[in-house]
């Protein structure tokens, strides 16, 4: 194992929070949660969302950050430096495998934003098939391919750089384009004619709204996916911090910050599809075949739809870093390799292996999987409904019965400043988050099956 006193450190106490928020915001606040919120008919899921990211996600993230902080190491190297001589770092390693097939997708999505903000700037929405725009679109095998490569060139590249240089400084350029952006789009939205009603569904819910097992599950798959919790992104980036950064503090700026762009997102979206009739509950194609709809009947239309997509894209990019970052660590902390060559290494590798996904759409989309779809439709079912809540469960029992909930809480509170980590921790980590985690994967599977 290479000796850990090359380390890197964040190189201010925001640092952290804009990596780890990078992280957190990304394709699943602005485009999943939206269209997942659509489905699931408004406001009461959103109270049972924020229900599970209070009670499970804060209390994991934190469990994460105290781990990486007080190992400092990567995912795999962190389970075997605190419980030596077990079989812990495997949980580890499922984290590794699930950053590389999450990111080999999320690049495919990320390359489908840059082509639509060219799109959107070339006035391509206007007098068209949105649903048949897109479906040509992704139905190509080089453009998007092209496009999914130029994405992952562009987070290799950050990632080789190093921590400071790299993700931190980007971070630092990228959060302040996302917060203008997201104004701007949110003042056109709420001004439309007719925005009132889009408001209405987001903070009062749809009249026909109904609750099921399945509406929870959707709620915790947010969860995990737009907080990047269940494969050790925050240990990684824990890591890098020192024992006078405040960890509760931290990761409550990043809840705060990932649930209010999310909510924002809902602000700029469910305005603007009321206000042109559009469907809240069109799925999966409410970023990118409704919108461009309503961009396309908007006044200045192109210029929105153009701020849209880039916006998408830059929070895309702010968290398929840290997905390379997990794998890279691995290699570096693992294997001794150089920062530069584990990145190129890897990057090269995950976009090999994303390619399956993007053909999926076109030239392999006689691929499927009875009850789940095509490949892309596989990886992200293996992942965030399988592999995101092993790990999350696995965390949580490690920390709560292995590592023991003193040790984790001790290190958790070192550097707190005000907000602390109380006994209710140790209930949720030992047996709430368990449990229901245990219990939504089950009824997940079976529903998915049967
Ligand atoms: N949270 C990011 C989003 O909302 C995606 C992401 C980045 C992620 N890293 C992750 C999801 C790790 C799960 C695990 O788009």
């Amino acid at each position: 194992m290479a000796d850990g006193s090359r380390r890197e450190s964040w190189a201010s106490r925001l640092g952290f929070i804009l990596a780890a928020a990078g992280s957190a915001v990304g394709l699943g606040n602005i485009w999943r949660f939206p269209y997942i919120v659509g489905e699931n008919g408004g406001a009461l899921f959103i109270l049972i969302y924020l229900i599970i990211v209070v009670l499970i996600g804060y209390p994991l993230m934190v469990t994460e950050t105290a781990i990486g902080r007080s190992s400092k190491r990567n995912p795999v190297g962190a389970f075997k430096a605190l419980a030596p001589n077990s079989m812990w770092w495997l949980a580890g390693a499922l984290g590794v495998i699930t950053g590389f097939v999450i990111l080999s997708y999320y690049s495919v999505v990320g390359g489908w934003t840059l082509s639509y903000i060219f799109r959107a700037a070339a006035g391509a929405f206007e007098g068209v098939d949105h649903e048949q725009l897109f479906g040509d679109h992704v139905g190509q095998t080089w453009a998007p391919l092209i496009w999914h490569l130029v994405f992952m060139a562009l987070t290799i590249g950050i990632i080789a750089a190093g921590v400071v240089k790299g993700i931190q400084r980007w971070v630092q350029i990228l959060w302040p384009v996302m917060g203008l952006l997201i104004v701007l789009l949110i003042v056109r939205a709420v001004t439309l004619e007719g925005a009132g009603e889009g408001i209405g569904f987001l903070f009062l819910g749809a009249e026909d709204a109904t609750v099921t097992g399945r509406t929870f599950l959707d709620a915790i798959a947010q969860a995990f996916f737009t907080l990047s919790l269940g494969m050790g992104v925050f240990i990684t980036y824990g890591s890098y911090l020192s024992d006078r950064d405040n960890v509760p503090g931290a990761a409550a700026s990043v809840v705060g910050m990932d649930t209010g762009i999310a909510i924002l997102a809902g602000l700029v979206i469910f305005p603007a599809v009321f206000a042109f009739d559009g469907d809240p509950g069109a799925g999966a194609g409410l970023a990118f075949i409704t919108l461009p709809g309503v961009f396309a009947e908007m006044p200045l239309g192109g210029l929105f739809g153009t701020l849209f997509f880039l916006l998408l894209a830059v929070a895309a990019l702010t968290s398929a870093i840290s997905l390379l970052e997990v794998v890279t660590a691995w290699l570096i902390d693992q294997k001794g390799w150089t920062r530069a060559k584990a990145a190129a290494t890897l990057g090269v590798i995950i976009a090999i292996v994303g390619i399956p996904s993007s053909l999926s759409f076109g030239a392999w989309s006689g691929f499927e999987v009875p009850n789940i779809g095509n490949l892309f439709d596989l990886f992200d079912w293996i992942a965030n409904s399988i592999f995101l809540p092993l790990g999350g469960l696995l965390t949580a029992i490690f920390a709560g019965w292995i590592w023991s909930t003193r040790s984790t809480m001790d290190e958790a509170n070192k550097g707190e400043r005000g907000l602390k980590i109380g006994g209710w921790y140790a209930v949720v980590l030992k047996y709430v988050i368990p449990i229901a985690i245990a219990v939504v994967m089950v009824f997940g599977i079976v529903d998915t099956f049967v």
